[in-house]
């Protein structure tokens, strides 16, 4: 048995949700619970399989991880073994984000390079030579990383270009270095800043997350007994407000503060929607799609998540939009299945150039990644008759009840049980 979702387009969303927790700073914080002596509590935890499963490789080296409605309590006491499951860590590229802490708690740790959505390559050379320069001996063995140190030494760090990852797992490694660890060209995404307001809270000493310098100062320990609420996940919100574009409907989005969206915002208006926003909400009312040109970079740029998702509405506007993808080189891949839809899509170099079309129209597809899988809700709602979408796998790993969501706010959408034997 496998599960679709079917949209019947054309309806426009009305209404107004609340934005859940963001799924790129639950899984480090997750792991970053690993460097502390006693229990923390997360709150606004998305229910998604990403993060069952961190919590299950957590489970696997020892950590008691209890999950229910958002609510995340981790008991790091009893974590012993250093050395990953290959069979978890090839599911999510994030778990790859235990290598820090382990490293930094127990000197050594042994995880299997990550895998995840496939984006083209996703090399951890930044996260190696980061290890390496507070001193850790790194090599590679039977696909694992094994990285061991006597102790982690504070030092200066330049990344070649700002990695969300390889900022995330430095900054968790030198939290308990011996000295000052200056990280330069850091990533600034609010999910590194809301990270590095995690590890403040267990006592570390950071100053700088969110610009592209940070200095750590490193600490003897790290404790819990504390509750921490996550950040909204403002890529949640930017595929939200798409879909109220393309549906041509009225929504707003509660809990996620505009600043986090704002090169994205902009770029919706440059499209001809009509967006208002207060001090943590958002809202978009639809309206005729204005073709713009778009190139994807580090925060505050326009995110690359949010591609797939944007070049759906574009593929209705008037005129022939141009995004430029600066960050991951296996991006494309939505493109196939927007093209059974109907949109007249092509790649030139890096970008990919779209002649817009008066409407969609609806067909079968099948999501390839989780943001691809953005994409292709954001065309059904837009498209004549119905579209069915397989491969909810990939779009479950990062949007909670995406689905009932829009259904809530007037989408014609429903998820089906299929028999494989009888398609
Ligand atoms: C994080 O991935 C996010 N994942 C991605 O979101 C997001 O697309 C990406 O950042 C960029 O914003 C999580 O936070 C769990 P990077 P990450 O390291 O950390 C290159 C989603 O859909 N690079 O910032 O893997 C890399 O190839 C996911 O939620 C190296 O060359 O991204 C890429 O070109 C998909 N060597 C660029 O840097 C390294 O060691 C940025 O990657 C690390 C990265």
């Amino acid at each position: 048995m496998y599960e679709v979702l079917i949209i019947k387009g054309g309806k426009p969303l009305n209404g107004t949700i609340e934005v859940n927790g963001a799924k790129n700073a639950a899984l480090p914080i997750m792991a970053a619970s690993l460097l502390a002596d006693s229990p923390i509590t997360i709150r606004r935890v998305p229910n998604i399989s990403d993060v069952r499963i961190m919590a299950r490789l957590l489970r696997t080296i020892g950590a008691k991880v209890t999950f229910r409605n958002g609510n995340m309590k981790i008991d790091p006491r009893d974590v012993k073994n250093v050395r990953a499951s290959y069979k978890l860590v090839s599911k999510i590229h994030a778990s790859f984000d235990i290598t820090g802490p382990l490293l930094a708690r127990f000197k050594q740790v042994e995880v299997p390079l990550p895998g995840g959505c496939n984006l083209g390559s996703r090399p951890v050379n930044f996260h190696i030579e980061g290890f390496r320069s507070l001193g850790a001996d790194v090599d590679f063995q039977h696909g694992y990383v094994i990285a061991k140190t006597a102790r982690l030494k504070g030092t200066n760090i330049f990344f070649p270009k700002p990695s969300v990852g390889a900022t995330k797992n430095v900054m968790m490694a030198a939290t308990m270095a011996s000295g000052t660890t200056i990280i330069e060209n850091a990533a600034r995404e609010p999910e590194v800043a809301d990270l590095a307001n995690f590890l403040i809270r267990m006592g570390a000493k950071i100053r700088g997350a969110g610009t592209s310098k940070i200095t750590i100062e490193g600490v003897k320990g790290l404790s819990g007994g504390f509750e921490y609420s996550i950040i909204s996940d403002r890529i949640e919100a930017g595929t939200y407000l798409l879909a109220g574009a393309a549906s041509k409907g009225d929504i707003t989005l509660k809990a996620i503060k505009p600043e986090f969206l704002d090169s994205f915002i902009s770029k919706l208006k440059d499209a001809g929607q009509k967006i208002d926003m207060g001090e943590d909400w958002i809202s978009i009312k639809g309206r005729p799609v204005k073709a713009i040109d778009i190139s994807t970079s580090p925060f505050p740029g326009f995110p690359t998540d949010l591609h797939p998702p944007v070049a759906a509405l574009l593929c209705i506007a008037d005129g022939t939009s141009v995004i430029e993808e600066t960050i991951f080189d296996g991006r494309f891949i939505y493109l196939d299945e927007l093209r059974r839809l109907g949109a007249e899509v092509n790649t030139k170099n890096h970008s990919v150039v779209i002649r817009g079309v008066k409407k969609l129209s609806g067909a079968p597809v099948v999501a390839p990644d989780i943001r691809a899988g953005g994409a292709l809700i954001i065309a059904g709602l837009s498209a004549e008759g119905c579209t069915v979408i397989s491969g909810l796998d990939k779009i479950d790993r990062g949007y909670q009840d995406i689905d009932k969501r829009l259904a809530i706010l007037g989408s014609d959408i429903r998820r089906e049980k299929r028999d494989a034997c009888r398609d």
